[in-house]
């Protein structure tokens, strides 16, 4: 596991929004796994901009969302369908038809199944991209999923309702269940990135990157990962114990890069 630390959560998206293009610009038709929330958000825009300026397409990359809330319609504002087309897809010249997020509505093991086999038909993913909730969550595993899970229905827990809750308004119906892929689905991607920022992911961050690797930690399962860059901001940073290491193998590895040997 690589772990990059930043200044500030916008230096988390340029990072971030570098390596997506670049790894994209080897791969044109790249299948990327999508995340939702709040982390994402600047990076996104950063690839937004980046689409626009022509330094990057999408007209040949095929997505798939992490995960998204059952008993919701895809047009609901807080759909997660609606959530990427107004985030991301509506700005990019991705084809539509090549975007998939599970279904939440109908029978959601039946969708979950399904989800999992288009995902395997189309080769699985290059380049998953990931936040990380504040109780360790990757997608919707939350603590105690299963470390050879795959895509199926989970019960939210009562702190990712609460930390979900700001985005819908009181009297509204918040889904308490979503379809989330699996910590073995998520571990089939060929590279991983996971973007935390901001001190609410600190506790998280420590126990993912330093703790044991436990399904009371979902993320810690990207241990196990051979290709993982973890892009951190100070704040999130805060409780590594190894933050000086982390730092040297930045360096280093930039030194090695730009020597000529
Ligand atoms: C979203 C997802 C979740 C979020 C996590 C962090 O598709 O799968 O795991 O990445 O809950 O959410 P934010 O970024 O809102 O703090």
């Amino acid at each position: 596991m690589q772990v990059v630390i930043v200044n500030s959560e916008q230096q988390v998206a340029k990072y971030g929004a570098q390596f997506c293009a670049q790894f994209i610009n080897q791969k044109i038709n790249a299948t990327l796994g999508l995340a939702t929330g709040s982390t994402p958000l600047s990076l996104y825009q950063e690839l937004i901009n980046k689409s626009s300026e022509g330094s990057l397409s999408f007209a040949a990359v095929t997505s798939f969302n992490l995960d998204e809330y059952i008993g919701i319609t895809e047009d609901h504002p807080q759909s997660y369908r609606f959530f990427m087309n107004q985030k991301l897809f509506n700005h990019i010249d991705i084809n539509k038809n090549n975007t998939y997020i599970p279904i939440g509505m109908g029978d959601p093991h039946a969708s979950a199944h399904e989800y999992e086999n288009r995902l395997k038909e189309l080769g699985g993913i290059d380049l998953q991209i990931l936040g990380i909730g504040s109780n360790g969550h990757i997608g919707f595993n939350e603590p105690s999923s299963s470390l050879a899970s795959r895509t199926r229905v989970k019960t939210l827990t009562a702190q990712t309702i609460a930390d979900n809750s700001r985005f819908f308004s009181a009297d509204e119906f918040q889904p308490s269940l979503a379809i989330t892929m699996g910590i073995a689905t998520i571990m089939e991607a060929k590279q991983v990135l996971l973007l935390a920022t901001g001190e609410s992911k600190a506790t998280a961050v420590r126990d993912f990157i330093e703790g044991p690797l436990s399904a009371s930690c979902p993320a810690s399962a990207l241990q196990m990962h051979p290709n993982t860059i973890v892009i951190v901001d100070e704040k999130a940073a805060k409780l590594l114990e190894h933050k000086a290491y982390y730092q040297q193998v930045k360096f280093e590895t930039e030194q090695l890069e730009n020597s000529l040997f």
